[in-house]
């Protein structure tokens, strides 16, 4: 299913809801993309410093209509973080990502 755009050509119908989610405290939801307590994966870093667009590594999500119900497995393989840390120059000194 296509995400759906009112007549405005704006909201989606169901941003009141998410609004509603999202009020008063921090936007609730259940992580299930996680890896391993042994490895330090920070958005920070790759949104912040390295400005990587979310689709780099986590798909076109803006098409999604539902949540994720498992987990996306391309973040989830030391294979997937090494390959682009070598395309980009970035460490692949085993402490960048292990404590
Ligand atoms: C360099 C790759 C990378 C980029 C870019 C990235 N993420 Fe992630 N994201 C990850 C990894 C790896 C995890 C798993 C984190 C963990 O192990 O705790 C994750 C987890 C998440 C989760 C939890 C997902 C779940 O299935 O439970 C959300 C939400 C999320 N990221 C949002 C974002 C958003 C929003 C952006 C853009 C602003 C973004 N990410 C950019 C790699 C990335
Ligand atoms: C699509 C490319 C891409 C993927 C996939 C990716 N990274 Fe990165 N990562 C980068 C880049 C580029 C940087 C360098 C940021 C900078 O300039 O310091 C970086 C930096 C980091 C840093 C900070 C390094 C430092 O010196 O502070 C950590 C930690 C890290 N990545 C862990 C991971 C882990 C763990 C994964 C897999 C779950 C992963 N990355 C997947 C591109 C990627
Ligand atoms: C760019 C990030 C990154 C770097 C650098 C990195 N790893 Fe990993 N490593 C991961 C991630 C993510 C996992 C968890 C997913 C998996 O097991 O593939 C992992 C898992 C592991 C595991 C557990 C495997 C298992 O079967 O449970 C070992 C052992 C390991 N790494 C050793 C190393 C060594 C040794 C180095 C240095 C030569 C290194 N890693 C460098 C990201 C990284």
């Amino acid at each position: 299913m296509r995400p759906q755009l009112g007549a405005s050509g704006l909201a989606n119908p169901r941003e009141a809801q998410v609004r509603e989610l999202a009020v008063p405290g921090p936007f609730r939801w259940t992580q299930i993309t996680r890896n391993p307590g042994h490895v330090y994966a920070s958005h920070r870093a790759h949104v912040g410093i390295a400005k990587l667009a979310c689709e780099t590594c986590h798909g076109d999500v803006a098409t999604w209509t539902t949540p994720p119900t498992e987990p996306v497995q391309q973040l989830l393989h030391m294979s997937a973080c090494l390959d682009c840390h070598r395309r980009r120059g970035a460490s692949t000194w085993c402490g960048t990502c292990h404590r």
